[in-house]
């Protein structure tokens, strides 16, 4: 089974609610490693390049507005199927269509002020993490638990 790195985003939203610690606990409570971890204010030209796919979309230039608003809290997760297992944990895009146990259901109602970006794919994953992390910026290491998260054969 592949090991996986994906970028998570903790937004505006959810470092103006006070909720970064409540949510990366959710990661690691989980049991994914967090390999990379900062804290930055997205500019204009960063959100373009990350949001790429949405640039000539009609609702950009809100997303532009929100998610440069504020600081946000950059994460790499690492673990096996790590992207489609973030994407699960934050539910669907909007919060009023999330099911509680979500983290976008159990902290939002919002399609904008959605808490928490997670990399769709391994392709995403892949070309996020470079553009927000230099590879030195990410750690190898191992933890103490990490043999009773998953099986061997598992990782
Ligand atoms: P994300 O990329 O942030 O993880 O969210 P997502 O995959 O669930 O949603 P996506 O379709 O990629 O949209 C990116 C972000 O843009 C905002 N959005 N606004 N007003 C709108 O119609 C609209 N649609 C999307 C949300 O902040 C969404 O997370
Ligand atoms: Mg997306």
């Amino acid at each position: 089974m592949a090991m996986e790195r994906t970028l998570i985003l903790l937004k505006p939203d959810a470092v103006q609610r006070r909720l970064a610690g409540r949510l990366i606990a959710r990661f690691e409570d989980k049991g994914l490693r967090i390999v990379g971890l900062k804290m930055i204010r997205v500019t204009p030209e960063l959100s373009r390049e990350h949001y790429a796919e949405h640039v000539n979309k009609g609702f950009y230039p809100l997303l532009e507005e929100f998610i440069t608003s504020g600081p946000v809290v950059a994460l790499v997760a690492e673990g096996p199927q790590a992207i489609g297992v973030v994407r699960a944990m934050l539910g669907p895009t909007n919060g009023r269509d999330a099911a509680p146990g979500t983290i976008r259901g159990d902290y939002g109602l919002s399609r904008q002020m959605n808490l928490v970006h997670g990399s769709d794919g391994p392709e995403a994953a892949q070309r996020e993490i470079a553009i927000y992390f230099r590879p030195g910026e990410l750690l190898d290491y191992e933890t103490t638990l990490g043999g009773w998260v998953c099986a061997d054969d598992e990782k």
